[in-house]
Order: structure tokens, then C-alpha cells, then sequence
């Protein structure tokens, strides 16, 4: 049976929450990001109670990343998540909603002393990257004694595409697992007290293989430090990655036996190495919002050139992932979810640039001018990485509780393309 996205339907129309995706586009235009609160409050107790009911110091941290939309961090904020946080814009972002520092891990790259001062400040957990930070980190007045954590590279590869992969040899995040006891050791030479251990090997992962074969590493790892060093972690925290299908010829992860198997052998490790019962750190971004939003475009040109387009009103500055990753997203037709595909047509974007592309040779109903477009998964990586190329405004966003309608983000204008840049007076002599 292909997935089937567990799209509600009536009267041929997609239904949003209790609401009608037609009338919706109708009344806030589009393009629009129309995003529903009860999948994300679902997506957020699914996942942390299959972790939660087979261990019971489970600690979500969401990849705030993945969608910083105020609302929907008020949202999980309101459930009990942790935050990743991978800048200080995002810390501060997270302390705006509400989110105490003791619920905020910093894990950043290649970040400057100025925002490790900003971390320290701030009083969120900080989870270094490299010995440069560590070291960085030991000259900034009132570290001394501070708990930290440290990222390794678990060496396990896994990712929906080769710029989503963050473990293994070509990696630039973490320390490497030869050089972990040493690390530990430098950290408590320079003062720190590391309570804890992270990894995080990519995204959009679906087979629970490369999960085990990283908890597996980053156990024996975490062990040997413990052992050798004297290191007893109060966390450990395994990143992030868990998928979600985006194809209909996709599965969504057995969550039972996925984190059976991931909690089983974290106890068993911890028994191994005799490390007591730290608390389990996981950092979901796709797997909490990426079902939640939905993308409603409008065709506004049907062409026959030597392919069949059908334009749309919005590019990949609303929706990278398309032309960035190659990634498939599926689409509906918001007023013709009752009709089969009959043609085989290219969905283009309204940029100038021929990867403009939300789809290639896609069986589709019969599409013609006017028909909204649902563009589905667009929680994740959509609106956080949108931008304004080619001058055009970014789209307003709405959530969407049942029969409640928020404007969460006003749609942007044409001086929103201009904020912050000036003309020097000399120019305008
Ligand atoms: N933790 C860390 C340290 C991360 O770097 C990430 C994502 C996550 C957690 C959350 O991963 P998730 O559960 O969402 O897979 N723009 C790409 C995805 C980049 C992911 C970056 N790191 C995309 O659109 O597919």
C-alpha cells in the first residue's frame, strides 16, 4: 500500500485541521505556509513516549533548526522539549519563547569565542566541537568548573543526501573517536567538568542500522572515557535524523522496535562500562515538524513547450529542498484530491533559474490555471531556509488548530527586500 500521508479529504478538497485548504488560500492568498498544531503536539508525544515508556530519563532537545517559527517553538515548548540550538540567533530565539537555559544545549560549528561568550552567558549547556573551542572556551572569564559536553564523530555515515551526512571520515563535525580520552582528559586539565557526550550522524535517516551502529560506538567511546578519565555523564545525547516518508513508495520507521532496539543496547552499554543511568538525550528536527506544514501554491500558467510546465506562484527561495537536495516532496491538488493522475507534467517555480523545478515528470490530475497545489512535508527545512532571491517577499505562514486560525508570520512586503540596507549619500549626489 503506498503511503498515504494521512491527508484528511472532503467534498474533493484538502482539509487542514477542521479546515478547508481552498478557503484558507483563499482568505490569506498564497503562497502560504499553513502549518497544524495538532500534528506537531502528535509528532512531539509519539516520539518521546516510544523513547519515554522503554527508559524513563528521556529528554527530547528539538533541532530548532528545522522550523524556528515562534509559535511552533511555543508549541514543544509548552510539551516539555529541550532546544538544539546551533547559533546564538536560536538561543536567543529559544529564551524569547520561554525556554529556561537549562533546557537549551548549544551545539554549534566553527563558532567564534564572541558566541561561545554569548552561550556562556546565556547559561545553556554547551556541547563543543572541536578542541579550538574547548580551549577558546577556558579563556572566557567564569568557565572555570563549567559543565560541558563534546561532540564525536561516531564514524557511521547516514543521510538523505551527501550534504545531510554529518558522521565519518569526510565530516567536519566532531572530535575523532582516537582522540576522545585525551580531550576529556584536556577538559578537566583546563577546569571544565564534562558531564556529557553527543553525535549526531545525519538526516532524513529511515532504517534503524546506522542509529544502532553510532549508539553502539558512541557507547564503547563513552564508556572507555569513563573508564580511563573518570568521566560519570549525566547525558548522552544522540543527535538527531529520524525520518519521515516522503514518498508514497516510503515507510515510516517502526517506532516500537526502533526504539526498543536503541534503548536495549543503551542499557546494555551503560551496564557494560558500569556507567550508572545517565539521562538519553535525542535532538529530532524533521521527525517533530516536517509532516506538520503544508506549502498551498496556486498555478497560474499552463504551458506546452517542448515539455509540459505547470508555473506556480511561488520558487525555490519558498522551498529549497527541491532544487537544493533533489529531495521529492509530494504534492496534492487542494480542489482535485478525488482525481487520479492522468498526465505526466513538470511543476516550475516563478524564479529565474531553470532549477526552479518543485517537480519533474510527476503524474498529476489534469492540472489547469487556478488549481492550488498542496506542497506536502514543508515543515522542515522550508520556511528556516527560505530567502528572498529574486526580490520576491516571503510568504505569510498560518497555524491552524482544528477550526482556529493564527496569522503566525505576516506575509512580507516589498520593503521587507529592503530592510536594513541603505544608499551611502554620496551615491545619491
Ligand atoms: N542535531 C544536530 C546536531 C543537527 O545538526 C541536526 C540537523 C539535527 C539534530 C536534526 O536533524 P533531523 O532530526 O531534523 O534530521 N536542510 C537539510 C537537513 C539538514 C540537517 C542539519 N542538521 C534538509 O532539508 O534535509
Amino acid at each position: 500500500m503506498p503511503y498515504d500521508f494521512n491527508l484528511k479529504t472532503e467534498n474533493n478538497h484538502l482539509i487542514i485541521g477542521d479546515l478547508d485548504a481552498n478557503q484558507l488560500a483563499e482568505e490569506y492568498k498564497t503562497p502560504l505556509y499553513v502549518i497544524d498544531e495538532e500534528k506537531v503536539r502528535n509528532n512531539y508525544n509519539k516520539l518521546f513516549n516510544a523513547f519515554n515508556s522503554k527508559y524513563d530519563d528521556v529528554h527530547m532537545c528539538y533541532a530548532a533548526k528545522a522550523n524556528t517559527s515562534l509559535a511552533v517553538l511555543k508549541i514543544l515548548e509548552d510539551e516539555g522539549s529541550y532546544i538544539d540550538a546551533v547559533s546564538p540567533g536560536e538561543i536567543y530565539t529559544a529564551l524569547l519563547v520561554g525556554f529556561s537555559p537549562d533546557r537549551i544545549m548549544f551545539t554549534g560549528n566553527n563558532v567564534t569565542t564572541e558566541e561561545l561568550e554569548y552561550a556562556h552567558k546565556s547559561g545553556v549547556t554547551i556541547n563543543l566541537d572541536s578542541i579550538s573551542a574547548l580551549e577558546r572556551l577556558s579563556t572566557i572569564e567564569g568557565t572555570e568548573g563549567k559543565e560541558i559536553s563534546i561532540r564525536v564523530n561516531p564514524m557511521v555515515e547516514a543521510g538523505h543526501h551527501e550534504h545531510c551526512i554529518t558522521g565519518g571520515p569526510k565530516s567536519k563535525f566532531g572530535i575523532r573517536e582516537d582522540e576522545a580520552v585525551e580531550v576529556y582528559q584536556k577538559a578537566i586539565d583546563l577546569g571544565f567538568k564534562p558531564i556529557g557526550m553527543h553525535s549526531h550522524i545525519g538526516s532524513e535517516i529511515l532504517e534503524s542500522e546506522p542509529f544502532m551502529l553510532a549508539v553502539e560506538t558512541m557507547m564503547n567511546i563513552a564508556g572507555k572515557v569513563h573508564k580511563e578519565v573518570g568521566i560519570d555523564f549525566k547525558f548522552l545525547d544522540f543527535g538527531g535524523g529520524f525520518g519521515i516518508p516522503y514518498e508514497p513508495t516510503e515507510d515510516e520507521l517502526n517506532l516500537e522496535t526502533f526504539t526498543k532496539d536503541i534503548i536495549n543496547l543503551f542499557k546494555s552499554k551503560l551496564e557494560e562500562y558500569n556507567m550508572g543511568s545517565p539521562s538519553f538525550y535525542v535532538e529530532p528536527g524533521r521527525f517533530l515538524v516536517g509532516n506538520s506544514e503544508v506549502l498551498l501554491t496556486r498555478v497560474n500558467t499552463i504551458k506546452e513547450s517542448y515539455r509540459k510546465f505547470a508555473g506556480v506562484d511561488c520558487g525555490f527561495g519558498t522551498l529549497q529542498r527541491p532544487t537544493m537536495y533533489g529531495s521529492y516532496h509530494h504534492i496534492v491538488v487542494a480542489n482535485k484530491m478525488d482525481e487520479e493522475a492522468v498526465e505526466e507534467i513538470d511543476i516550475a517555480g516563478n524564479l529565474c533559474e531553470s532549477g526552479d523545478l518543485f517537480a519533474r515528470d510527476r503524474p498529476m490530475p489534469k492540472l489547469e490555471e487556478g488549481d492550488l497545489l498542496a506542497i506536502l512535508n514543508a515543515g522542515a527545512y522550508a520556511y528556516s531556509m527560505s530567502s528572498q532571491y529574486n526580490s520576491r517577499p516571503r510568504p505569510a505562514e498560518i497555524l491552524v488548530n482544528k477550526k482556529d486560525v493564527d496569522v503566525i508570520r505576516r506575509r512580507e512586503e516589498f520593503s521587507d527586500l529592503f530592510a536594513g540596507q541603505s544608499i551611502p549619500t554620496r551615491l545619491l549626489k
